[in-house]
Parts: C-alpha cells; sequence; structure tokens
C-alpha cells in the first residue's frame, strides 16, 4: 500500500482525496492527517483510516479531539501534534510516499518544504505556497528529486497536456478561467457585492478563500505565478482566457500552431486521482464527460479593469523577490476581513495594490526572507483596515 500524508484533511481538497483513497481499497494508506479546528470531521476521519500521526490547529482543538477520540473507541490513539510544527510532523512522517498539500495560504509553506526537501513526491493543491515561494521550492524539489504534482485542475491540465512536448516546442500556457460569479455583473455591483453573493461560484464547489479568490479573479493571478513556477515559463508566455463553462480545464500553444486542450467533469476528485497514480492513469469511478450534453464551449479575454487582481499578479510575477509574497498575504487578510464584512468587496485589489505600492521588493532567498515579507504585509494590511474602522469608512 502507498502511503499518504493529508495536509488540511478536512477541507473540500482533503475530503476528496479521501474519497479517491476510498475509491481504490488496499492500494493507499493514510499515514497522517493534517487539519485545523474541525475536529468532528477529523476524528470520523481518523476512526475510518487510523493514521498514526494527525495534528490540529492548538491544544484546544487536540483536548476536543482526545475526547472525540475517546468516545469512539479509537485505540491507540494517534499521536496528536499543533500548528505548524504538527503539521510538518505530518508531511514528513515516516513512510509515506505522497503528501497532499490541502491547507489553505501561506500556512502551507513550512511543511511543504519539508515534504519536498525529503524527497516526497507533493501533490500541490495549497497554490498560495508557489505563489509565495515558489523558487525555494521548486529548488527544494530539485535537489532531492522530489515529484511536485499539481492538482490545481488548470494546472493538472496543463501537466497532462505538456506531457510528452518538448519544452523549446511550447509556445504558451492558456489558463482558463470560469469567470466566477461576477463575470457579467457591473463594477459597482463588484464593488459592493456581499459575501454571501461572492460565495456562490458558478461551477465549482470549493472552500471559502478560493471562492472569494474566484469572485475577485485573484485565483487565476495566483493560478499564473503557480504556473511560472510548476512549468518554468515567463508571465510572456502565460495567458488567461474566460471560458465559463468549465469544462476545458487550460490549454497549451505549440509552437507550429497546434492547441491541445485537456477536458473533463468539473470534480476535484479527478486531478487527485491523476496526481496520486502518475504516471499510471486508472480508471475513474465518476461520471464521464457527456459531449453530446454540451452545448458549446466560449472563450473570452478577461476584463482587467474590473478584475483588477490579474493585473496586481501578473505585476508581482513581473517583479519578482518578496513581492508575490506580500500579494499574496495582502491578498489572504483582506479575503478574512471582507469575509468578517469589515470591507467592501472592491477594497480587496485597492488593499493589495496599495501594499505592493508600499514594500520595496528584495530577492527572496530564503525562508525567512520570504516569511518576513509576509508577516510584513499582514501587519500593513491589518493596520489598514483597523484604520478604515476607527474613521468609519472604507478604502
Ligand atoms: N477546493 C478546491 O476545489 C480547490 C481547487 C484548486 C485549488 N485549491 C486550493 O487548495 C487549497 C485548499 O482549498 P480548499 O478549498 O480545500 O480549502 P478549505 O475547504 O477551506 O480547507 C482548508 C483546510 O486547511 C485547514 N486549515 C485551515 N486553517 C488551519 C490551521 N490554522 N492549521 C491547520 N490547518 C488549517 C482546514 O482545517 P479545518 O477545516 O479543520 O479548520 C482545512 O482542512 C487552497 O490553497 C486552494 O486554493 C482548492
Amino acid at each position: 500500500m502507498k502511503q499518504i500524508a493529508i495536509l488540511g484533511s478536512t477541507g473540500s481538497i482533503g475530503c476528496n482525496t479521501l474519497r479517491v483513497v476510498e475509491a481504490f481499497p488496499g492500494e493507499f494508506g493514510v499515514a497522517a492527517l493534517g487539519a485545523g479546528a474541525n475536529v468532528e470531521v477529523l476524528a470520523e476521519q481518523i476512526d475510518r483510516h487510523r493514521p498514526r500521526v494527525v495534528s490540529v490547529a492548538d491544544e484546544a482543538s487536540a483536548e476536543k479531539l482526545r475526547q472525540l477520540l475517546r468516545v469512539r473507541g479509537v485505540a491507540p490513539l494517534p499521536r496528536i501534534s499543533v500548528g505548524v510544527d504538527g503539521l510538518s510532523e505530518v508531511a514528513t512522517v515516516d513512510g509515506a510516499e505522497i503528501v497532499i498539500g490541502a491547507v489553505v495560504g501561506a500556512l502551507g509553506l513550512l511543511p511543504t518544504y519539508r515534504a519536498l526537501e525529503m524527497g516526497r513526491r507533493v501533490a500541490l493543491a495549497n497554490k498560495e505556497t508557489l505563489v509565495v515561494a515558489g523558487e525555494l521550492m521548486t529548488r527544494a524539489a530539485e535537489k532531492s528529486g522530489a515529484e511536485l504534482l499539481p492538482v490545481d485542475s488548470e494546472h493538472n491540465a496543463l501537466h497532462q497536456c505538456l506531457r510528452g512536448e518538448q519544452r523549446q516546442e511550447l509556445k504558451r500556457l492558456i489558463l482558463t478561467a470560469s469567470g466566477g460569479p461576477f463575470r457579467l455583473a457591473s463594477k459597482d455591483d463588484i464593488e459592493n457585492a456581499t459575501p454571501a453573493q461572492a460565495l456562490k461560484h458558478p461551477t465549482w464547489r470549493m472552500g471559502a478563500k478560493i471562492t472569494i479568490d474566484s469572485a475577485t479573479l485573484m485565483n487565476k493571478g495566483l493560478e499564473v505565478i503557480e504556473a511560472h513556477w510548476l512549468f518554468n515559463c515567463s508571465a510572456d508566455e502565460i495567458d488567461i482566457v474566460v471560458h465559463p463553462q468549465s469544462v476545458v480545464h487550460s490549454m497549451i500553444e505549440l509552437i507550429d500552431g497546434s492547441f491541445i486542450a485537456q477536458l473533463g467533469v468539473t470534480d476535484m476528485r479527478h486531478a487527485i486521482q491523476y496526481a496520486l497514480t502518475y504516471p499510471a492513469r486508472r480508471v475513474s469511478q465518476l461520471p464521464p464527460l457527456d459531449l453530446m450534453t454540451l452545448s458549446k464551449l466560449e472563450f473570452f479575454p478577461p476584463d482587467t479593469e474590473k478584475f483588477p487582481c490579474v493585473g496586481l499578479a501578473y505585476r508581482a510575477l513581473r517583479t519578482g523577490g518578496t513581492l508575490p509574497a506580500v500579494l499574496n498575504a495582502a491578498n489572504e487578510v483582506a479575503v478574512a476581513a471582507f469575509l468578517e464584512e469589515k470591507i467592501r468587496l472592491g477594497d480587496i485589489p485597492r488593499l493589495i495594490g496599495a501594499a505592493c505600492d508600499a514594500h520595496t521588493a528584495e530577492p527572496a532567498s530564503n525562508l525567512d526572507v520570504v516569511l518576513a515579507a509576509d508577516r510584513w504585509a499582514r501587519d500593513w494590511v491589518t493596520q489598514q483596515i483597523n484604520g478604515l474602522a476607527a474613521v468609519g469608512s472604507r478604502a
């Protein structure tokens, strides 16, 4: 049995990973699970999969988890660790061949880095990790020989399109975007959209943070940076196209004018299974894509004026160094504030742009430098948001 460890097992990607594992009985064992505060779901996962090591956000969650496991009669109890160190223990647990990176945000940075240093295959959904420290991650993977396989559906599609192609024959990567819930909305409507409206994604069911990122198109911006690190392409070689049907998960253009696209159903289990079984392909348990029910496939250019986050992400990629870490941290803080109804949706790109303007980028030479830029941006944006609350107005 191939042993796996999941960072973020209680989230949307984490739960889907366990559904894939359960679809192949006897093939995968669960060595370790890392989660935050959703200990009810975690206790159930532990009961079913009996990992040796688990981690939760803090001591209070650890205590609740112990009680839930005793009530369930789980014995012996797994080792329970907490915080980022706990996630790193999950990522480096003895015997795991594959680590699934599915926590949300820059929190995934250290545990993912540790797994790559150890030469483990990392099936990465947690795009923020590559946005913040792509150079350090890819360098660690190169040094140890670790495989870094994308779970993000667009990058997973690109990985499939690029199989067997030569880098020098690639002209560009084309990331598809659904356009999110506000594709046809006016600038004013986007500015004042509520969290409930922004959380209604038209084609994918995902965690709250990535769903808001999809509403502002920051998700696509983060994906451009992610694609840069995964496939060694410059900003000029990565384009975005809005494709409302979300059937074409992404495509490549080759120098001879050929386009190669990957199509599939909108279910993340597809990409997760690919990353778990690669290079083999296995029969999927998912209903197949029914071409006959597709009425049309549409493609539009992204509206970068209505969605300024796209331009901010390209700017961060072109500048490089610590600016992508600042972009990401500013976005994480702004999205959380939007979900708490402290700021408007339109404030998100304004705050990110202001944080990028206020930061002097330096080379992202090691994790300490990157983490310092991340902390600086979190503090800076939090201060701006508190300032807005104090004067009773918004950005
Ligand atoms: N969902 C998708 O379809 C999708 C597609 C492509 C890429 N991604 C990427 O995959 C990542 C995960 O997305 P998601 O939608 O699965 O997010 P999600 O549903 O919000 O799940 C996030 C996971 O992170 C854990 N977590 C949060 N705070 C934590 C903390 N302080 N300590 C430890 N664990 C913590 C959560 O644990 P608790 O719930 O226990 O607190 C949960 O397991 C993101 O980077 C996203 O951009 C997701």
